[in-house]
């Protein structure tokens, strides 16, 4: 296997972290990656912000928030999860950085879809690099993105919106890959 399909193959979604900080030279080195994803028209129309201490701690006192409601009533979720779930909740599983994603928009929706797809790239290529810096991510969505004091904390411009909060550290977990739905790809419609 080359070593890219490797760190494609082996990148996983990291929930439980070393408290041991990262060097900054690595977090440049996955933002550079970020920067270098394609965009429509070369717009690069991503902003990227490192967040720790009070910054860190009011992304994971937001998500804990919410999430302290929603576990607990969330039909999907195994009753034996629960717990853990609440536990990783409280602060990622202790990722002692977080990098945040956010992309213009100006209220035109094939625009406003396009910079989200470009901003989603850079997102994967940040996840990608990291794996190959020996870090753990996980990409957060849902409600903490458009948490209103969030998004003043962080300074996100008005014609901005998040696309993903990615807590970053250590890895202290090596999980298994969640089962794929069409792993042998029967379910592609071959045009060709
Ligand atoms: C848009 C998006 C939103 C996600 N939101 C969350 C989240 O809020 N919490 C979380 O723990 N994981 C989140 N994930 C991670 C997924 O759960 C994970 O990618 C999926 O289970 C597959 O596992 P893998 O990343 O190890 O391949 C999100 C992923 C994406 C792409």
């Amino acid at each position: 296997m080359s070593y890219l399909k490797e760190v494609i193959a082996n990148r996983r979604s990291i929930r439980k972290y070393q408290s041991q900080s990262i060097e900054k030279e690595k977090i440049i080195e996955v933002l550079k990656a970020g920067n270098l994803a394609p965009s429509n028209g070369n717009s690069q129309p991503w902003k990227f912000y490192v967040l720790g201490g009070e910054f860190r701690d009011l992304v994971c006192k937001t998500f804990y928030e919410f999430a302290k409601d929603y576990i607990p009533k969330a039909p999907y979720i195994p009753a034996e999860k629960k717990a853990g779930m609440l536990e990783y909740a409280k602060d990622f599983g202790g990722a002692p950085l977080h990098i945040a994603v956010s992309y213009e928009i100006c209220g035109d929706k094939i625009k406003d879809d396009e910079a989200l797809m470009a901003a989603s790239a850079a997102v994967q290529n940040i996840l990608l690099a990291a794996y190959d810096l020996g870090l753990g991510t996980v990409w957060i969505g849902g409600e903490v993105l458009t948490n209103k004091q969030v998004l003043a904390k962080l300074e996100v411009p008005q014609n901005h919106a998040l696309v993903a909060i990615i807590p970053i550290g250590y890895p202290a977990e090596n999980p298994i890959t969640p089962p794929r739905k069409d792993p042998d790809l029967n379910e592609v419609k071959w045009l060709a």
